[in-house]
């Protein structure tokens, strides 16, 4: 059996990533330090898998304690999810950004080398890619960061290319997620922004459950077909599966960097998510036309043919179970991860 380590593992994506290894039938190790997430989640995913999560309790920050977990385990391939990922924030903040998405990934670097690892699997965003050019957007359409997150993004990127070149052996996925939105079908393991949610999903569910009043749909004259932004969604339980496509990639691939988009593939507006989502859990949700949020793009969506090709990845899951899920979870844990 294979060991992986998850760091972030305890997060939104972590959580859904563990899951799915463990029914690939990978042994999975956690560090997390919980700035984003909770223990909670970590008892959740023993519940639905039935499995042990092998945890330590450690910052990325501190490099000792990093190496004490490749002396505490023998790590066959790394996913590389730990990180801080509010674009407002980033901007107000950016040397917070740089300072906790980079240095964990260099001491992670380290690691890697010094315990002789070969696998890497590593998160990275659509963002990077700024307003696209053209649509779908394939992996070569060329980078322009707008913000200190896709800033960090894109120098991950960077620093895991000439990582490669300096370390041989290593082979690297990069993952480069469009919108991922929803929640495992059980309902025990969802996103739980800290605070009002930055994203529309857990806007949108956080309306519906009366915690918050209404949604404010960021700008309805963009040229699109209702005027609202056109997003690329991804069910969260096809895109922890991409993961593990990653990881088994790691597994046949030369040494290298190989770069994936994770998408569906399919462009959504923002109205239409919101319709969507009143018709399958039956709900209304309030909603009123605001400003543009600056930086956001019009359209965004993915070309998914090099995941398909070379991953053997492609999405299942549609807009309906995104919503379905997201509410399911929502509606089961109005507070988040509060102990049963
Ligand atoms: N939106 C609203 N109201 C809200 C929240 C969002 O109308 O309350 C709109 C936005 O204006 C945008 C769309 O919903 O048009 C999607 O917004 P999200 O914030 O959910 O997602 P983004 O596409 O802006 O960003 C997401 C991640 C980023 C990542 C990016 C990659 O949050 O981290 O996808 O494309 F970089």
């Amino acid at each position: 059996m294979e060991t992986i380590l998850v760091t972030g593992g305890a997060g939104f994506i972590g959580s859904h990533v563990c899951v799915e290894l463990i029914e690939a039938g990978f042994r999975v190790v956690v560090i997390d330090n919980f700035v984003n997430s909770t223990p909670e989640a970590l008892e959740r995913i023993e519940s639905i898998t039935g499995e042990r999560v092998h945890f330590m309790d450690v910052d990325m920050m501190d490099l000792d304690s990093l190496d004490e977990v490749f002396l505490t385990y023998t790590i066959d391939a790394v996913i590389h999810l730990a990180g801080l990922k509010a674009v407002g924030e980033s901007v107000t903040d950016p040397l917070q950004y740089y300072r906790y998405n980079l240095t964990p990934l260099l001491h992670l670097c380290e690691c890697i080398e010094k315990h002789h690892v070969h696998r890497l699997v590593f998160s990275s965003s659509a963002t990077v890619y700024g307003p696209p050019q053209h649509v779908p957007i394939p992996e070569t359409h060329p980078v322009k960061t707008e913000n200190p997150y896709g800033r960090t993004k894109h120098m991950s990127e960077q620093i895991l290319k000439d990582f490669q070149r300096s370390y041989f052996p290593v082979k690297i996925v990069i993952l480069r997620y469009f919108n991922p939105v929803g929640a495992h079908q059980s309902g025990l393991i969802g996103e739980k922004p800290t605070g009002v949610p930055n994203n529309i999903m857990p806007y949108i569910t956080e309306v519906a459950i009366g915690r918050l009043p209404v949604l404010h749909i960021f700008g309805d004259d963009y040229p699109t077909r209702d005027g609202t932004c056109i997003r690329d969604f991804v069910h969260i339980t096809d895109l922890a599966n991409g993961h593990v496509k990653g990881i088994e990639a790691t597994e046949r691939m030369d040494p290298g960097v190989a770069v994936y988009n994770l998408g569906t593939g399919k462009g959504t507006t923002v109205k239409e998510l919101l319709h969507t989502f009143e018709h399958v859990t039956q709900t209304t949700i309030p909603f009123t036309i605001a400003d543009r949020r600056s930086g956001d793009v019009a359209v965004s969506y993915a070309d998914v043919r090099a995941a398909e090709r070379e991953l053997g990845w492609k999405s299942t899951k549609g807009i309906e179970d995104m919503c379905k899920d997201a509410w399911r979870w929502q509606h089961l844990n109005p507070t988040g991860y509060v102990k049963r």
